[in-house]
Protein backbone atom coordinates (compact mmCIF):
# COMPACT_ATOMS: atom_id res chain seq x y z
CA UNK A 1 0.00 0.00 0.00
CA UNK A 2 1.13 3.29 -1.05
CA UNK A 3 1.28 6.78 1.07
CA UNK A 4 0.40 10.07 -0.24
CA UNK A 5 -0.16 13.15 2.05
CA UNK A 6 -3.45 14.23 1.13
CA UNK A 7 -5.81 14.18 4.06
CA UNK A 8 -9.23 12.93 2.72
CA UNK A 9 -12.62 13.21 4.86
CA UNK A 10 -13.77 9.54 5.95
CA UNK A 11 -16.91 8.22 6.32
CA UNK A 12 -18.62 4.85 7.72
CA UNK A 13 -20.01 3.67 4.31
CA UNK A 14 -21.77 0.58 6.62
CA UNK A 15 -22.42 -1.30 10.04
CA UNK A 16 -23.16 -4.77 11.17
CA UNK A 17 -23.58 -6.63 14.14
CA UNK A 18 -23.95 -10.70 15.24
CA UNK A 19 -24.63 -11.84 18.51
CA UNK A 20 -24.86 -15.91 19.33
CA UNK A 21 -28.26 -17.48 19.78
CA UNK A 22 -27.58 -18.65 23.59
CA UNK A 23 -28.95 -16.83 26.04
CA UNK A 24 -28.21 -16.87 29.38
CA UNK A 25 -29.84 -15.04 32.02
CA UNK A 26 -29.89 -13.56 35.36
CA UNK A 27 -32.06 -16.44 36.30
CA UNK A 28 -29.32 -19.09 34.68
CA UNK A 29 -26.60 -17.45 37.01
CA UNK A 30 -28.65 -17.53 40.14
CA UNK A 31 -28.47 -21.47 39.55
CA UNK A 32 -24.43 -21.16 39.06
CA UNK A 33 -23.20 -19.00 41.58
CA UNK A 34 -24.43 -17.49 44.71
CA UNK A 35 -25.77 -14.06 42.90
CA UNK A 36 -29.58 -12.71 41.82
CA UNK A 37 -31.58 -11.04 39.38
CA UNK A 38 -32.15 -8.08 41.73
CA UNK A 39 -27.95 -7.81 42.91
CA UNK A 40 -27.03 -7.66 38.62
CA UNK A 41 -30.21 -5.63 37.82
CA UNK A 42 -29.36 -2.98 40.47
CA UNK A 43 -25.65 -3.12 40.26
CA UNK A 44 -25.22 -3.07 36.86
CA UNK A 45 -28.50 -2.89 34.76
CA UNK A 46 -27.55 -6.42 32.69
CA UNK A 47 -30.85 -9.14 32.57
CA UNK A 48 -28.97 -11.75 29.79
CA UNK A 49 -26.35 -11.96 27.82
CA UNK A 50 -25.22 -13.96 24.55
CA UNK A 51 -22.63 -17.20 25.18
CA UNK A 52 -21.42 -18.45 21.86
CA UNK A 53 -21.34 -22.21 20.58
CA UNK A 54 -18.25 -24.40 21.83
CA UNK A 55 -17.12 -24.14 18.13
CA UNK A 56 -18.41 -20.70 17.41
CA UNK A 57 -14.55 -18.63 17.41
CA UNK A 58 -14.12 -15.17 17.81
CA UNK A 59 -13.21 -14.58 14.11
CA UNK A 60 -16.52 -16.33 13.21
CA UNK A 61 -18.70 -13.95 14.82
CA UNK A 62 -16.90 -11.43 13.24
CA UNK A 63 -16.99 -12.76 9.92
CA UNK A 64 -20.88 -12.87 9.93
CA UNK A 65 -21.16 -9.04 11.59
CA UNK A 66 -18.87 -8.15 8.48
CA UNK A 67 -21.23 -9.58 5.87
CA UNK A 68 -24.09 -7.52 7.04
CA UNK A 69 -21.51 -4.35 7.14
CA UNK A 70 -20.22 -4.53 3.48
CA UNK A 71 -23.26 -5.84 2.47
CA UNK A 72 -24.45 -2.18 3.44
CA UNK A 73 -21.45 -0.70 2.18
CA UNK A 74 -22.14 -2.02 -1.29
CA UNK A 75 -18.70 -2.85 -1.13
CA UNK A 76 -17.02 -6.85 -2.15
CA UNK A 77 -14.82 -8.35 0.17
CA UNK A 78 -12.53 -8.42 -2.75
CA UNK A 79 -12.13 -5.22 -3.12
CA UNK A 80 -11.67 -4.95 0.82
CA UNK A 81 -7.94 -3.10 1.39
CA UNK A 82 -7.51 -3.26 5.03
CA UNK A 83 -8.86 -5.19 7.84
CA UNK A 84 -8.44 -4.31 11.49
CA UNK A 85 -9.86 -6.57 14.28
CA UNK A 86 -9.68 -5.45 17.64
CA UNK A 87 -10.32 -8.07 20.31
CA UNK A 88 -9.03 -9.54 23.85
CA UNK A 89 -10.28 -12.95 23.04
CA UNK A 90 -8.56 -13.59 19.81
CA UNK A 91 -8.99 -17.67 17.92
CA UNK A 92 -5.22 -17.90 18.86
CA UNK A 93 -2.66 -15.56 20.24
CA UNK A 94 -0.85 -16.02 16.97
CA UNK A 95 -1.60 -15.57 14.00
CA UNK A 96 -4.11 -12.92 14.70
CA UNK A 97 -8.02 -13.54 14.41
CA UNK A 98 -7.99 -10.67 11.68
CA UNK A 99 -6.20 -13.59 9.34
CA UNK A 100 -9.19 -15.72 9.55
CA UNK A 101 -11.43 -13.06 8.79
CA UNK A 102 -9.54 -12.21 5.78
CA UNK A 103 -9.54 -15.91 4.69
CA UNK A 104 -13.18 -16.35 5.03
CA UNK A 105 -14.22 -13.56 3.61
CA UNK A 106 -12.20 -13.88 0.86
CA UNK A 107 -10.93 -10.33 1.16
CA UNK A 108 -7.82 -11.67 -0.16
CA UNK A 109 -6.40 -7.76 -1.17
CA UNK A 110 -6.46 -6.83 2.37
CA UNK A 111 -3.79 -6.56 5.01
CA UNK A 112 -5.55 -8.15 8.36
CA UNK A 113 -4.27 -7.59 12.05
CA UNK A 114 -5.23 -7.15 15.37
CA UNK A 115 -5.43 -5.04 18.22
CA UNK A 116 -5.96 -5.33 21.88
CA UNK A 117 -7.01 -1.96 23.67
CA UNK A 118 -9.78 -4.12 25.52
CA UNK A 119 -12.96 -2.18 25.38
CA UNK A 120 -11.97 0.87 23.70
CA UNK A 121 -10.61 -0.97 20.76
CA UNK A 122 -13.18 -0.61 18.34
CA UNK A 123 -12.50 3.04 18.49
CA UNK A 124 -9.01 2.49 18.64
CA UNK A 125 -9.83 0.81 15.21
CA UNK A 126 -11.82 3.32 13.82
CA UNK A 127 -8.81 6.20 14.63
CA UNK A 128 -6.54 3.86 12.92
CA UNK A 129 -8.54 3.35 9.67
CA UNK A 130 -9.43 7.12 9.43
CA UNK A 131 -5.94 7.96 9.60
CA UNK A 132 -4.59 5.27 6.66
CA UNK A 133 -7.57 6.05 4.63
CA UNK A 134 -7.02 10.14 5.03
CA UNK A 135 -3.33 10.06 4.49
CA UNK A 136 -3.87 7.82 1.66
CA UNK A 137 -2.19 4.74 2.68
CA UNK A 138 -5.72 3.06 1.67
CA UNK A 139 -8.90 3.24 0.41
CA UNK A 140 -11.16 1.22 2.46
CA UNK A 141 -11.44 -0.56 5.87
CA UNK A 142 -13.12 -2.94 7.66
CA UNK A 143 -13.02 -2.82 11.50
CA UNK A 144 -14.02 -5.29 14.00
CA UNK A 145 -14.31 -5.39 17.80
CA UNK A 146 -15.38 -9.16 18.15
CA UNK A 147 -14.80 -11.05 21.36
CA UNK A 148 -15.49 -14.43 22.95
CA UNK A 149 -15.61 -13.26 26.51
CA UNK A 150 -17.20 -16.52 27.74
CA UNK A 151 -14.07 -18.46 27.27
CA UNK A 152 -12.27 -16.32 29.05
CA UNK A 153 -14.49 -15.78 32.48
CA UNK A 154 -14.25 -17.61 35.41
CA UNK A 155 -17.83 -19.18 35.94
CA UNK A 156 -17.31 -20.31 39.29
CA UNK A 157 -16.35 -16.20 40.39
CA UNK A 158 -19.75 -14.12 40.38
CA UNK A 159 -17.69 -11.08 41.12
CA UNK A 160 -17.06 -11.36 37.41
CA UNK A 161 -18.92 -13.87 35.66
CA UNK A 162 -22.46 -12.40 35.54
CA UNK A 163 -21.02 -8.93 33.64
CA UNK A 164 -19.56 -10.44 30.37
CA UNK A 165 -20.75 -11.87 26.99
CA UNK A 166 -20.26 -12.23 23.74
CA UNK A 167 -21.17 -10.93 20.22
CA UNK A 168 -19.03 -9.18 17.29
CA UNK A 169 -19.67 -5.08 15.73
CA UNK A 170 -18.28 -4.54 12.09
CA UNK A 171 -17.74 -1.35 10.41
CA UNK A 172 -16.39 -0.35 6.48
CA UNK A 173 -14.60 3.08 6.49
CA UNK A 174 -13.95 4.58 3.42
CA UNK A 175 -13.51 8.17 1.86
CA UNK A 176 -16.68 10.26 2.48
CA UNK A 177 -18.74 11.65 -0.36
CA UNK A 178 -18.94 15.30 -0.92
CA UNK A 179 -20.94 17.02 1.64
CA UNK A 180 -21.99 13.57 3.16
CA UNK A 181 -21.33 11.87 6.64
CA UNK A 182 -17.94 12.79 8.18
CA UNK A 183 -15.45 11.46 11.17
CA UNK A 184 -14.89 15.19 12.42
CA UNK A 185 -12.97 13.96 15.93
CA UNK A 186 -11.50 10.51 17.52
CA UNK A 187 -9.68 11.04 20.95
CA UNK A 188 -7.60 7.87 22.14
CA UNK A 189 -5.77 7.07 25.78
CA UNK A 190 -3.72 5.33 27.47
CA UNK A 191 -2.95 4.86 31.49
CA UNK A 192 -0.56 2.10 31.62
CA UNK A 193 0.25 2.41 35.53
CA UNK A 194 -3.50 0.66 36.37
CA UNK A 195 -2.86 -2.84 34.40
CA UNK A 196 -3.52 -4.37 38.04
CA UNK A 197 -7.16 -3.14 37.62
CA UNK A 198 -8.24 -5.53 34.85
CA UNK A 199 -6.43 -8.16 33.17
CA UNK A 200 -5.89 -11.56 32.04
CA UNK A 201 -3.14 -12.44 34.16
CA UNK A 202 -2.28 -15.84 32.89
CA UNK A 203 -1.82 -17.29 29.63
CA UNK A 204 1.04 -14.93 28.57
CA UNK A 205 5.00 -14.63 28.23
CA UNK A 206 4.77 -13.22 31.82
CA UNK A 207 2.87 -16.10 33.07
CA UNK A 208 2.26 -19.03 31.40
CA UNK A 209 -0.35 -21.34 32.25
CA UNK A 210 1.71 -24.97 33.48
CA UNK A 211 0.24 -27.97 35.14
CA UNK A 212 1.43 -26.55 38.52
CA UNK A 213 -0.57 -23.41 38.20
CA UNK A 214 -3.54 -24.85 36.15
CA UNK A 215 -6.44 -25.06 38.80
CA UNK A 216 -5.68 -21.12 39.73
CA UNK A 217 -7.50 -20.04 36.57
CA UNK A 218 -4.80 -17.45 35.76
CA UNK A 219 -6.12 -17.15 31.83
CA UNK A 220 -9.72 -16.04 33.13
CA UNK A 221 -10.79 -11.77 33.88
CA UNK A 222 -9.37 -10.03 37.02
CA UNK A 223 -11.09 -6.72 38.30
CA UNK A 224 -11.22 -4.60 40.92
CA UNK A 225 -14.56 -3.15 39.82
CA UNK A 226 -15.15 -0.19 41.84
CA UNK A 227 -11.92 1.13 41.05
CA UNK A 228 -12.75 0.83 37.43
CA UNK A 229 -16.09 2.48 37.95
CA UNK A 230 -14.15 5.66 39.11
CA UNK A 231 -11.44 5.98 36.16
CA UNK A 232 -14.05 4.94 33.99
CA UNK A 233 -16.84 7.99 34.53
CA UNK A 234 -13.91 10.33 34.29
CA UNK A 235 -12.24 9.30 31.80
CA UNK A 236 -15.09 8.46 29.29
CA UNK A 237 -16.60 11.93 30.31
CA UNK A 238 -13.02 13.82 29.26
CA UNK A 239 -12.63 11.98 26.24
CA UNK A 240 -16.30 12.86 25.05
CA UNK A 241 -16.15 15.92 25.88
CA UNK A 242 -12.91 16.64 23.77
CA UNK A 243 -14.22 15.30 20.57
CA UNK A 244 -17.50 17.09 20.69
CA UNK A 245 -15.76 20.74 21.33
CA UNK A 246 -12.79 19.37 18.61
CA UNK A 247 -16.21 19.29 16.26
CA UNK A 248 -17.27 22.52 17.15
CA UNK A 249 -20.26 21.10 18.40
CA UNK A 250 -22.21 21.65 21.75
CA UNK A 251 -23.75 18.70 23.99
CA UNK A 252 -27.29 19.93 22.53
CA UNK A 253 -25.84 19.40 18.76
CA UNK A 254 -25.83 15.28 19.37
CA UNK A 255 -28.59 12.96 18.10
CA UNK A 256 -27.43 10.12 19.76
CA UNK A 257 -24.83 9.28 22.37
CA UNK A 258 -23.59 5.14 21.89
CA UNK A 259 -21.44 4.68 25.26
CA UNK A 260 -19.49 1.51 26.23
CA UNK A 261 -21.85 -1.21 27.69
CA UNK A 262 -20.13 -2.17 30.65
CA UNK A 263 -23.06 -0.55 33.48
CA UNK A 264 -25.64 1.64 33.33
CA UNK A 265 -24.86 3.40 36.24
CA UNK A 266 -21.02 4.35 34.40
CA UNK A 267 -23.48 5.40 31.71
CA UNK A 268 -26.06 7.64 33.76
CA UNK A 269 -23.05 9.13 35.45
CA UNK A 270 -21.36 10.02 32.41
CA UNK A 271 -24.34 11.18 30.77
CA UNK A 272 -25.00 13.35 33.74
CA UNK A 273 -21.62 14.92 33.42
CA UNK A 274 -21.39 15.83 29.38
CA UNK A 275 -25.37 16.90 29.77
CA UNK A 276 -26.97 14.99 27.63
CA UNK A 277 -30.44 14.18 27.88
CA UNK A 278 -31.28 10.38 28.78
CA UNK A 279 -33.24 9.95 25.87
CA UNK A 280 -30.69 10.51 23.89
CA UNK A 281 -28.15 7.65 25.21
CA UNK A 282 -28.10 4.35 23.54
CA UNK A 283 -27.96 1.51 26.08
CA UNK A 284 -28.37 -2.15 24.51
CA UNK A 285 -26.38 -3.78 27.45
CA UNK A 286 -29.35 -5.16 29.23
CA UNK A 287 -29.86 -7.80 26.25
CA UNK A 288 -25.80 -8.70 26.09
CA UNK A 289 -23.55 -7.83 28.89
CA UNK A 290 -20.48 -6.30 28.82
CA UNK A 291 -18.99 -7.58 25.32
CA UNK A 292 -16.04 -5.60 25.80
CA UNK A 293 -14.59 -4.09 22.22
CA UNK A 294 -17.34 -5.50 20.94
CA UNK A 295 -20.23 -3.69 22.69
CA UNK A 296 -19.67 -0.02 20.85
CA UNK A 297 -19.65 -1.59 17.42
CA UNK A 298 -22.73 -3.61 18.24
CA UNK A 299 -24.40 -0.49 19.88
CA UNK A 300 -23.42 1.33 16.63
CA UNK A 301 -24.90 -1.06 14.21
CA UNK A 302 -28.37 -1.90 16.28
CA UNK A 303 -28.99 1.96 16.61
CA UNK A 304 -28.28 2.82 13.22
CA UNK A 305 -30.52 0.12 11.49
CA UNK A 306 -33.36 0.88 14.54
CA UNK A 307 -33.01 4.56 12.60
CA UNK A 308 -31.87 6.37 15.79
CA UNK A 309 -30.38 8.33 13.49
CA UNK A 310 -29.69 9.27 10.26
CA UNK A 311 -27.81 11.35 7.11
CA UNK A 312 -26.65 14.53 9.12
CA UNK A 313 -26.95 13.79 12.69
CA UNK A 314 -24.25 13.77 15.27
CA UNK A 315 -23.08 11.42 16.95
CA UNK A 316 -20.52 10.64 19.71
CA UNK A 317 -19.27 7.05 20.52
CA UNK A 318 -16.74 6.80 23.57
CA UNK A 319 -15.41 3.84 25.44
CA UNK A 320 -12.89 2.84 28.37
CA UNK A 321 -11.07 -0.58 29.44
CA UNK A 322 -8.55 -2.35 30.08
CA UNK A 323 -4.97 -1.24 30.26
CA UNK A 324 -6.45 1.40 31.00
CA UNK A 325 -7.24 2.98 28.02
CA UNK A 326 -10.18 5.03 26.71
CA UNK A 327 -11.57 6.99 23.14
CA UNK A 328 -13.94 8.72 21.41
CA UNK A 329 -15.20 9.74 17.83
CA UNK A 330 -17.47 12.04 17.09
CA UNK A 331 -19.57 11.49 13.64
CA UNK A 332 -21.45 13.30 11.38
CA UNK A 333 -23.99 10.57 9.56
O1 LIG B 1 -15.53 -2.89 30.46
C1 LIG B 1 -14.39 -2.40 31.09
C2 LIG B 1 -14.76 -1.54 32.16
N1 LIG B 1 -15.45 -2.28 33.20
C3 LIG B 1 -16.24 -1.61 33.95
O2 LIG B 1 -16.42 -0.43 33.71
C4 LIG B 1 -16.83 -2.26 35.16
C5 LIG B 1 -16.72 -1.31 36.31
N2 LIG B 1 -17.21 -1.80 37.59
C6 LIG B 1 -18.49 -2.10 37.82
O3 LIG B 1 -19.32 -2.08 36.94
C7 LIG B 1 -18.90 -2.40 39.25
O4 LIG B 1 -17.82 -2.10 40.11
C8 LIG B 1 -19.33 -3.89 39.46
C9 LIG B 1 -20.67 -4.14 38.81
C10 LIG B 1 -18.29 -4.82 38.92
C11 LIG B 1 -19.51 -4.17 40.96
O5 LIG B 1 -20.43 -3.24 41.52
P1 LIG B 1 -20.09 -2.50 42.90
O6 LIG B 1 -21.26 -1.70 43.25
O7 LIG B 1 -18.77 -1.79 42.69
O8 LIG B 1 -19.99 -3.72 43.88
P2 LIG B 1 -18.75 -4.19 44.79
O9 LIG B 1 -17.68 -4.78 43.93
O10 LIG B 1 -18.37 -3.05 45.69
O11 LIG B 1 -19.42 -5.34 45.61
C12 LIG B 1 -20.46 -5.09 46.54
C13 LIG B 1 -20.87 -6.39 47.21
C14 LIG B 1 -19.69 -7.20 47.75
O12 LIG B 1 -20.10 -7.78 48.96
P3 LIG B 1 -19.64 -7.14 50.38
O13 LIG B 1 -18.14 -7.15 50.34
O14 LIG B 1 -20.21 -5.74 50.39
O15 LIG B 1 -20.25 -8.06 51.37
C15 LIG B 1 -19.54 -8.32 46.76
O16 LIG B 1 -19.00 -9.49 47.32
O17 LIG B 1 -21.52 -7.24 46.28
C16 LIG B 1 -20.94 -8.54 46.31
N3 LIG B 1 -21.05 -9.13 44.99
C17 LIG B 1 -22.13 -9.80 44.55
N4 LIG B 1 -23.28 -10.13 45.17
C18 LIG B 1 -24.19 -10.82 44.46
C19 LIG B 1 -20.15 -9.05 43.96
N5 LIG B 1 -20.64 -9.68 42.88
C20 LIG B 1 -21.86 -10.16 43.23
C21 LIG B 1 -22.85 -10.88 42.54
N6 LIG B 1 -23.99 -11.18 43.17
N7 LIG B 1 -22.70 -11.25 41.26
Amino acid sequence: MSESASQLPVAIAGTGSYVPERVLTNSDLEIMVETSDEWITTRTGIKERRIAAEDEFTSHMAVKASRKALEQAGLDPSDLELIIVATITPNTLTPATACYVQHDLGAHKAVAFDISAACSGFLYAMKLAERMISGGTCKNALILGAEKLSAFVNWDDRSTCVLFGDGAGAAVLKEAEPGGGQILATDTGTDGSQTDLLNIPGGGSACPITLENADQRLSTLAMVGTDVFKQAVTRMRDSANSVIERSGLRPEDIKLLIPHQANLRIIEAVTKRIEIPEDRVFVNLHKYGNTSAAACAIALDESHRAGKFGPGDHIVLVAFGAGLTWASAAIRW
